[in-house]
């Protein structure tokens, strides 16, 4: 079975765009790869955060991930600062990697730009980490949203590099996006993101579902409920695309182009299809969370299954290396 591997950076809930973009292929995929899903805190530091609040929102991603449907019997869930051959494998990469490829990454440059107090060498050099956790497990599947396909771009070329300089070792990873890999956000513009305050997020009730959906932004050019609207330009739309049933996206298309409905009511429509698909995740994730032990076993055995892999795949590196030295035993 080819593997697969992908990731979540641990800085707060989860919400509709992670899921849409991310989560919701990783539970398809896990049926057809052995899979490693794992919390990426080593990346979560990179831009400024509480080291206080690691605990909860690490406890709260594992929630979100055992929630949505991820099968820690089949697949692996693991947390990366317990797996020391991230880190390492991390060195041994920048040393093949030019510093002039890392410049070019177009997320180092928004996020450069956005944290000029605190552009640190980790920031640089977030997609060398992000190769490493690929490749430490030989995965050939990396489900991402499609913000992150200029890393994975960047991570066959290390792998190239890698593998012309000291021998074939590894496969080249393939990104995989959904049906849309981007979401936008409820603000119909930027995608939908944590910090942005325009997202909907997975443990939100019905009642705040309506609430932030009420207030986002649909086609600009309708103004009055008897303009027809057009469902290919609003936001709204895509959303009912990914979350409600044929029919009713048929009945919204219908209804929008002809007058026949408002946005209020294409909202409520979509306020139902999302907590359709959202109330059984979030009534699991708050089982989930009342049980952070469990929880925490699940990292504490994820991980130690990872390391094994991880450990093995480093052990194979340092002999091509040269780090094999036959005078110590
Ligand atoms: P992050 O929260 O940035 O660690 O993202 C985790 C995963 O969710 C990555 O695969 C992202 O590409 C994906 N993701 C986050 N926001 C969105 C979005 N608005 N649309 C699609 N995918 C997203
Ligand atoms: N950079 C990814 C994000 O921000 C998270 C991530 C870290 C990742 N390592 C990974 C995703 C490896 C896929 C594979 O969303």
């Amino acid at each position: 079975m080819k593997r697969l591997f992908s990731g979540i950076k641990p800085t707060g809930d989860l919400h509709l765009g992670n899921y849409l973009g991310a989560l919701k292929q990783w539970i398809a995929l896990q049926e057809d790869y052995e899979s490693i899903f794992c919390i990426v805190d080593y990346h979560s530091i990179t831009s400024a955060y509480e080291p206080n609040k690691l605990n909860e929102y690490v406890l709260k991603c594992a929630c979100n991930y055992l929630a949505s449907g991820l099968d820690h019997v089949k697949s692996i869930i693991s947390l990366q600062s317990r797996i020391p051959s991230h880190a390492e494998l991390t060195w041994i990469l920048n040393c093949i990697t030019p510093k002039s490829w890392l410049e070019r990454v177009p997320t180092f440059k928004e996020k450069a730009a956005k944290q000029e107090d605190n552009i640190n060498l980790g920031l640089l050099d977030y997609p060398v980490l992000m190769t490493a956790d690929i490749i430490l497990y030989k995965a050939e599947a990396v489900p991402v949203g499609e913000d992150q396909l200029p890393h994975i771009e960047l991570a066959r070329e290390i792998v190239r590099r890698f593998n012309t300089t000291f021998g074939e070792l590894f496969p080249e990873p393939k990104g995989i996006v959904g049906k849309i890999g981007r979401i936008k956000g409820l603000d119909g513009a930027d995608k939908m993101g944590k910090s942005l305050n325009n997202c909907i997020f997975l443990n939100e009730t019905k009642d705040e579902i309506w609430r932030k959906l009420s207030k986002a932004v649909t086609d600009p050019a309708r103004i009055r409920k008897i303009d027809p609207g057009n469902p290919d330009v609003c936001n709204l739309f895509s959303l009912h695309k990914l979350m409600s049933h044929e029919d009713k996206i048929q009945e919204v298309r219908e209804g929008c182009t002809t007058a026949g409905i408002g946005c209020l009511k294409c909202k409520r429509w979509l306020t139902d299809s999302i907590d359709k698909e959202l109330e059984p995740i979030r009534e699991k994730y708050f089982q989930y969370l009342q049980n952070p032990n469990y929880v925490g076993e699940i990292l504490v055995e994820g991980s130690k299954k990872a390391n094994l892999i991880a450990a093995d795949t480093l052990e194979q590196v340092r002999d091509l290396i040269g780090f094999n030295y036959d005078f110590i035993k």
